[in-house]
């Protein structure tokens, strides 16, 4: 056992019940400053990590171990949480406010975070404020482990492409507009890592077959993606890997991840990289560049123009993703192995988004009421036992029709339920929903409402495991979770400003046992704050 293990000991207090100790240690030093940014050739206040604008990638294997000591040199708290990533029994590392005390201003906070049987493409983010807005993103990789098949050829290079709509306002007036209880105005513009038009480059060789891993990092709009005169073979979602369909363009909504492979098979010249926002009125465009390195020309004619049609199309491309039975996941036995679509159902919950003025100001809720943060994190307040931060309970099941009000809302949940989760989008614009710490089925969506005999339409044999799903306007998306990971977990749109103002919950998912096999205890070095301020994480 190496020293970083024992050292890693000292910090974490459960050696004892971390039975992964032989897996890989990856450690990670940054620092989070604000500096100047030109995305859009205006300077601006960016979110950097090392310097860098968006962060850093985070390169792993299934089941590392990665020691992310996180120096926060910005002058106001901050966190950073990992989308997809499921921190199992784990949620202290969640690094959104219902789990994780923010890091202080000059202070620094090592989350300890284990990629437990995942494998595919992700992305981390900024969670307090309105920083996702000012950068502070990066993608995160988890790659099998050497001797697990992998249903494709390693490809030439592997790209990471984070995609994302773009203010040049600065992120403080954003937030302010918003706690003044306003709706912001539509993004100025689609940034490709970072960068505006034809920033952003790829550089491929002729005949080689590429992935390129396409997360949609932005703050409200559904993109398209699509490269001239080349195909789009799709691979992975969010850590499964799909029936391989070839697609010349690709929806994705606000926190999806998807892997395609794009074979560079056309002419050696240049070809544009093409993302459009979606289902809006208003249309943002940008191109990067697919370079050839024996190119002999530059980019010309019109950028590939996406589906001319809105929601059929993308409806049809949603129900086309699905998860191959046969491949490998994490582990070596077949993705199809676990039969989601024979378990039965212990409980159905309906979600429905609303958006209404609450005392005069624009907020968002879910089942009628609008998330407040309160002072103390959840799960930190439900470790003490600290009573008075929240109620669980205090979100119903099903929308109530109830006029919109404001209150911490958690939901309780047991431990090893399997769970059928309705979205109900009766709004006019398409909905993107994320669930912390799970991967969940994605059995059906269509227009309309939905009643028990939208059932019959389910997808029970191979529908995709993900944890972002779009919800497409006056429409629903119905998920299957098995609920075998215990903790506090945020239930979030993912569209930024509906969730500041109120679109999100927290499941918090229990045993009565209140074993350590099912929970870590709270990692002994994590900040403590509000009521939990002063209390001792060392076990008694
Ligand atoms: C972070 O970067 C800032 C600005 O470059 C520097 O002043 C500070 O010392 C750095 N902190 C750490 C912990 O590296
Ligand atoms: C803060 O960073 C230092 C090294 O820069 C490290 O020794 C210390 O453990 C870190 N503190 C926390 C709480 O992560
Ligand atoms: C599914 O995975 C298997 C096993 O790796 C592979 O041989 C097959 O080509 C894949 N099928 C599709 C349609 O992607
Ligand atoms: C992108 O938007 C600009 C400005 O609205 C428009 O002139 C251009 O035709 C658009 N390009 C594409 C490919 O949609
Ligand atoms: C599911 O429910 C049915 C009917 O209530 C029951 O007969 C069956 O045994 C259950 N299956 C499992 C796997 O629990």
């Amino acid at each position: 056992m190496g020293a970083c293990f024992w050292r890693l000991c000292a910090i974490l207090f459960v050696c004892a019940i971390v039975t992964t100790a032989e897996d890989p240690y990856r450690f990670f030093d940054w620092n989070v400053t604000y500096g100047d940014i030109y995305p859009l050739g205006v300077r601006q206040q960016g979110i950097l990590i090392n310097g860098q604008f968006p962060g850093p990638d985070i390169y792993s294997v299934t089941n590392d171990n990665l020691i992310i000591n996180v120096h926060n040199s910005l002058p106001e708290p901050f966190l950073i949480s990992w989308n997809g990533i499921q921190q199992r029994r784990n949620s202290y590392q969640d690094g959104v406010y219902g789990t994780t005390c923010p890091i202080p201003p000059g202070k620094n906070f090592t989350y300890i975070l284990q990629v437990k049987d995942q494998i595919g493409s992700f992305y981390y983010f900024p969670s307090l404020a309105f920083h996702k807005a000012a950068g502070g993103f990066g993608g995160i990789r988890i790659l099998s482990r050497p001797k697990i098949p992998v249903p494709f050829p390693d490809p030439a290079d592997d790209y990471t492409i984070l995609i994302g709509d773009w203010y040049k306002a600065n992120h403080m007036s954003l937030k302010a507009i918003l706690d003044r209880g306003k709706k912001l105005h539509f993004p100025d513009a689609i940034l490709i890592n970072g960068k505006g038009l034809n920033g952003a480059s790829f550089t491929v060789e002729q005949g080689k077959t590429y992935r390129f891993r396409i997360s949609n990092v932005g703050l409200q709009n559904s993109l398209n993606f699509r490269i001239q005169g080349h195909k789009m073979k799709l691979v992975e979602v969010e850590g499964t890997h799909t029936l391989q369909t070839t697609f010349s363009s690709l929806d994705v909504h606000v926190g999806q991840s998807y892997s395609v492979l794009v074979t560079a098979d056309q002419p050696a010249q240049d070809y544009y990289i093409a993302v459009t926002s979606r289902f809006t009125a208003q249309v943002l465009n940008t191109t990067a560049i697919l370079h050839y390195s024996n190119s002999a020309k530059p980019v010309s004619g019109p950028p590939p123009g996406g589906p001319t049609t809105q929601i059929d199309w993308s409806i049809n491309q949603a129900r086309a993703i699905r998860t191959n039975l046969t491949a490998s996941g994490p582990r070596p036995n077949p993705q199809g192995s676990y039969h989601y679509g024979m378990i039965n159902i212990t409980r159905t919950i309906k979600l429905a988004n609303s958006a209404a003025q609450v005392n005069g100001k624009q907020r968002y809720a879910v089942n009628s009421v609008s998330f407040i943060p309160a002072d103390t994190p959840l799960k930190v307040a439900d470790y003490f036992k600290i009573g008075g931060v929240f109620r669980v309970g205090s979100i119903p099941d099903n929308p109530t029709g109830a006029r919109m009000y404001l209150d911490t809302s958690v939901m309780g949940a047991d431990f090893r339920a399997f769970v059928e989760v309705v979205f109900e989008n009766h709004e006019s614009i398409i909905q993107s929903w994320h669930l912390d710490g799970y991967a969940f089925f994605v059995v059906g969506m269509d227009g309309g409402l939905w009643t028990p005999d939208s059932r019959k339409q389910y997808n029970l044999r191979d529908a995709i495991s993900r944890s972002t799903t779009q919800v497409y306007p006056r429409s629903w998306t119905a998920i299957y979770i098995a609920l075998d990971n215990v903790g506090m977990w945020n239930l979030r749109t993912e569209f930024w400003g509906r969730r500041y103002l109120g679109q999100q919950f927290y499941l918090r998912v229990y045993s009565p046992v209140e074993s350590i096999r099912d929970e870590y205890p709270i990692p002994s070095n994590a900040l403590l704050c509000g009521r939990a301020s002063g209390r001792s994480t060392r076990p008694v």
